[in-house]
């Protein structure tokens, strides 16, 4: 730790408190002991300025555009790696050998299905009901299934969990979906690979042989490595809240789906897709940007703008090559949605609000125009990002559990309600 302090002082009364400092980015002042010496608590709604945690899962500098997973840069990961070795790296801290790649990927493999009676929890949904709806509920439900791999003091029943869970994500989304369109529930084909098998799961029928596109396979992949992990986002923190009261794994990871669905988090794909669906044609563009800055509108962009980062999402760049790659294969020449797309990011991106208040694409803004041409209904999109998001949700989870410093989170108020009254009975009431 550094032995740089800071002190702050309040009515007189002084608190010297200490600075850690991470391996990058910026350093933290430790108020841990501010109330105990001050009497007072300190506020920031939103957290823009308080660290939650300290971690070694993933940095990111939101001024450059940086993002890394343990250290690596998350364009050379989606380059050259798959989601499976991204999975492993991010909860083991380093990259798999070939030997524990095979071990770990035939570990999760052998975890893709879900127990048969999970498939009677499906049919008491209505056909239309949200996919999220229904994998907040089969996720929460797991641990009604798994009673051998709930107990958070045992490192191995976490590990079971973990893996459970990230196999069977991919099987429970895929049965969301087809239930969604009154197809049977394809079973998983553990030949495939990870991503190979959720297309299966989704775009197969009983009826015919389906042949995985590879090229649309790897997009897929790529898509999930972009999405694995984003440090103490709101979903993150909402598992690792969750998991600090010693809540079980899979309940924990309910709680992140459910706090991911909101439209300034992961449902921003959906959003975003809508949105470029509602503009249309480029013309009408101008009315949009106009709303966008229009303060007395709610409408914002969808698929721009960020918390952290004030420079381009560093995977909206991958995002965007991979959006080319998958039209293409699929031989889509002109996608009118993509050319709205483009041009409204080129005019935001020299409009002088955006600048000044460094709005850029982020990851949501092209994701969507993907997978929809994958053949994924906009409902599904936000359920892609709980599938990839498990790994990262489950890691930062764990780094929780294994901190022997760690406690119930617990957040402390300003309270502005009334001050202490009597009770008035009914009948003095005016
Ligand atoms: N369109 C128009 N104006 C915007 C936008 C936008 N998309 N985003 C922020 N602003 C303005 C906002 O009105 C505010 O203006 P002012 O200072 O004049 O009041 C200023 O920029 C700062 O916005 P903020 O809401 O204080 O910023 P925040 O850090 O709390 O919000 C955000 C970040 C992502 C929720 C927000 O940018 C947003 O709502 N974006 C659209 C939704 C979206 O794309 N979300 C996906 C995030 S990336 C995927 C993920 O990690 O989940």
């Amino acid at each position: 730790m550094s032995s740089k302090t800071s002190t702050v002082t309040v009515d007189g009364t002084s608190a010297e408190l200490p600075v850690k400092e991470g391996t990058i980015g910026p350093s933290v002042i430790d108020i841990s002991k501010l109330y105990s010496q001050t009497g007072m608590f300190t506020y920031d709604p939103g957290f823009t300025s308080t660290a939650a945690t300290e971690s070694k899962i993933t940095y990111i500098d939101g001024d450059k555009g940086i993002l890394l997973y343990r250290g690596y840069p998350i364009d050379q990961l989606a380059e050259h790696g798959d989601f499976l070795e991204t999975c492993y790296l991010l909860l083991y801290g380093e990259l798999p050998t070939a030997a524990q790649k095979a071990d770990f990927d035939y570990r999760v493999t052998r975890h893709t299905m879900v127990h048969d009676q999970m498939n009677r929890f499906f049919t008491g949904f209505r056909r239309d009901a949200h996919p999220m709806a229904i994998m907040v509920a089969c996720v929460g439900a797991l641990s009604a299934f798994y009673h051998d791999s709930t107990d958070i003091s045992d490192p191995h029943q976490r590990m079971i969990a973990s893996m459970r869970m990230i196999a069977k994500m991919p099987t429970l989304a895929a049965m969301a979906y087809k239930y969604s369109i009154g197809q049977p529930f394809v079973y998983p084909q553990n030949d495939l690979d990870y991503t190979s098998n959720f297309l299966r799961m989704c775009f197969a029928v009983p009826a015919e042989e389906y042949k995985v596109n590879p090229v649309l396979s790897r997009a897929l992949d790529r898509i999930f490595i972009l999405h694995a992990d984003h440090e103490q986002n709101a979903s993150t923190s909402t598992v690792r809240l969750a998991g600090s009261s010693g809540a079980n794994p899979f309940a924990c990871i309910a709680a992140g789906i459910a706090c991911l669905w909101g439209p300034a988090h992961g449902g921003a794909n959906e959003a975003a897709l809508k949105m470029l669906e509602e503009i249309g044609t480029p013309d009408r563009i101008p009315e949009y940007i106009a709303k966008a800055k229009d303060k007395n509108d709610p409408f914002r962009l969808m698929g721009f703008g960020h918390r952290v980062y004030k420079n381009y999402d560093p995977r909206a760049r991958i995002m965007q090559k991979t959006t080319h790659e998958v039209l293409n294969e699929l031989g889509i020449k002109d996608d009118p949605l993509l050319d709205v797309a483009v041009e409204l990011e080129q005019i935001a991106l020299k409009d002088e609000y955006f600048i000044e208040k460094k709005l850029y694409p982020n990851i949501d803004f092209y994701s969507g125009i993907t997978l929809k041409a994958m053949g994924f209904p906009t409902s599904m999109f936000t359920v892609l990002f709980a599938l990839a998001r498990t790994v990262g949700w489950i890691a930062q989870w764990s780094e929780m559990i294994e901190d022997p410093s760690q406690r119930i989170g617990r957040p402390r108020q300003l309270y502005t309600g009334s001050p202490e009254r009597d009770y008035v009975t009914l009948a003095q009431r005016g």
